[in-house]
């Protein structure tokens, strides 16, 4: 049996994860750290709670002491962390929270994972000094050695998003290789939330992962988030409201199928190793939109007129980027993950569930 801490699990992609997580691997039980932010809501984890290997537990990732008490109650083998504050939009308006959690807090988590990892009297403390020594050479010569005793250790997985890339002209992708240019402050955090987790695979040799991952949807996403509003903005009959010509271009991604990603890069991903994660599904918000009207017009019809009538443009969001577009080819070819959806049928199933939580 293993202790696995996992952050943030509330919200969207973390209450996707956990059943998921829970079911397949018997072998963990699952630590859920979470502050129920406006955007946390334990509804999201009725189908877990009976199960004897899930724990919740509310608090703040910033609360060290918390932090370090977990750790030393549940003696935590691995981390992933997806907690965040997470609404472009919101940190536009308060960006200072965004640094609280998303900086700080992922400083306070990670510092207390090395330093827990590190004070256990096995082979931990040898095994970090050895690979952090052993970090410039493991990127040179790609020292097969130390990269399979770093494997062994205990695991720090950080979500991240495509979002610290910057944005994209009409052509082109991001890899792993694209330098950080952030635009919002949301991203801005995530991007130092990144540079500091990098930071403690290469100072001291903890066996980190990040993976960035393109725009998700499915199930349980925060109403505020563009996907669920179209649907519920339609449903009531409300104008459905799009940024600027609704041509900003984004990259959709089946949030099972991000699930799964994270799991292989959890398991099988190299240490140090950055993952971007996307389903190749790249549309305009109006595209989003018209889609989405379409299916509502064949599911639940208006006698008279489509939903398309209720789509209104707004004024565009400060700094919208243009376009973000992910190329997963390393996870690909890497570790074989492929996405099981393409948005087509993931929309399908995304509105099935919208559906029966508005009826
Ligand atoms: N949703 C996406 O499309 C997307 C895309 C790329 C990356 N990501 C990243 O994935 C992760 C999860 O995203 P999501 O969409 O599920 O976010 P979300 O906003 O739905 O959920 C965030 C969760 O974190 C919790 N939280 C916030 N502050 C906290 C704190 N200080 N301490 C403990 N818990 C706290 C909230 O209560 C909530 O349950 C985030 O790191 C986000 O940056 C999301």
């Amino acid at each position: 049996m293993q202790n696995i801490l996992l952050t943030g699990t509330a919200g969207f992609i973390g209450s996707n994860f956990v059943p998921y997580f829970l079911e397949k691997y018997p072998e963990y039980t699952l630590i859920n750290l979470d502050l129920l932010t406006y955007a946390g809501n334990l509804d999201n984890l009725q189908e877990c709670v009976n199960n004897p290997r899930y724990k919740f537990i509310k608090g703040d990732i910033c609360n060290r002491e918390l932090v370090e008490f977990i750790f030393n109650e549940y003696n935590i083998e691995g981390v992933i962390h997806f907690a965040a504050e997470s609404h472009v939009d919101n940190s536009i308006k308060n960006p200072g929270v965004f640094v609280q959690t998303n900086v700080n807090g992922t400083f306070t988590l990670i510092d207390v994972a090395y330093k827990h990892w590190m004070d256990k009297p096995f082979h931990y403390k040898d095994s970090y000094a050895e690979t952090a020594t052993a970090s410039t050479k493991l990127r040179s010569d790609n020292d097969r050695h130390c990269e399979e005793r770093s494997n062994l250790l205990p695991r720090f997985h950080h979500i991240s998003t495509d979002e610290v890339y910057g944005t994209l002209g009409e052509k082109g992708f991001f890899t792993e290789s694209t330098p950080y240019a952030p635009n919002s402050p949301y991203s801005a955090s995530k991007a130092s939330s990144d540079m500091i987790v990098r930071a403690y695979q290469e100072t001291y040799g903890l066996n980190t992962v990040i993976t960035n991952c393109s725009n998700n949807y499915g199930p349980k996403q925060h109403d505020e988030k563009l996907i669920p509003t179209i649907i519920r903005k339609a449903l009531a009959g409300d104008s459905i409201p799009i940024y600027g010509d609704g041509k900003n271009i984004r990259d959709w991604l089946y949030v099972l199928d991000h699930c799964k990603g994270i799991d292989l890069v959890y398991h099988t991903g190299k240490t140090g190793e950055v993952y971007n994660i996307g389903g190749r599904n790249e549309r305009t918000n109006l595209q989003i939109v018209d889609k989405i009207c379409t299916l509502l017009d064949e599911k639940v019809p208006h006698a008279d007129k489509s939903y398309k009538e209720l789509i209104t443009f707004v004024q565009d969001r400060a700094g919208h980027d243009r376009r973000y577009a992910i190329d997963a080819t390393k996870l690909e070819n890497e570790l074989g993950w492929r996405a099981d959806e393409n948005f087509d049928t993931g929309i399908i199933k995304t509105i099935e569930w919208y559906l029966k939580k508005y009826e």
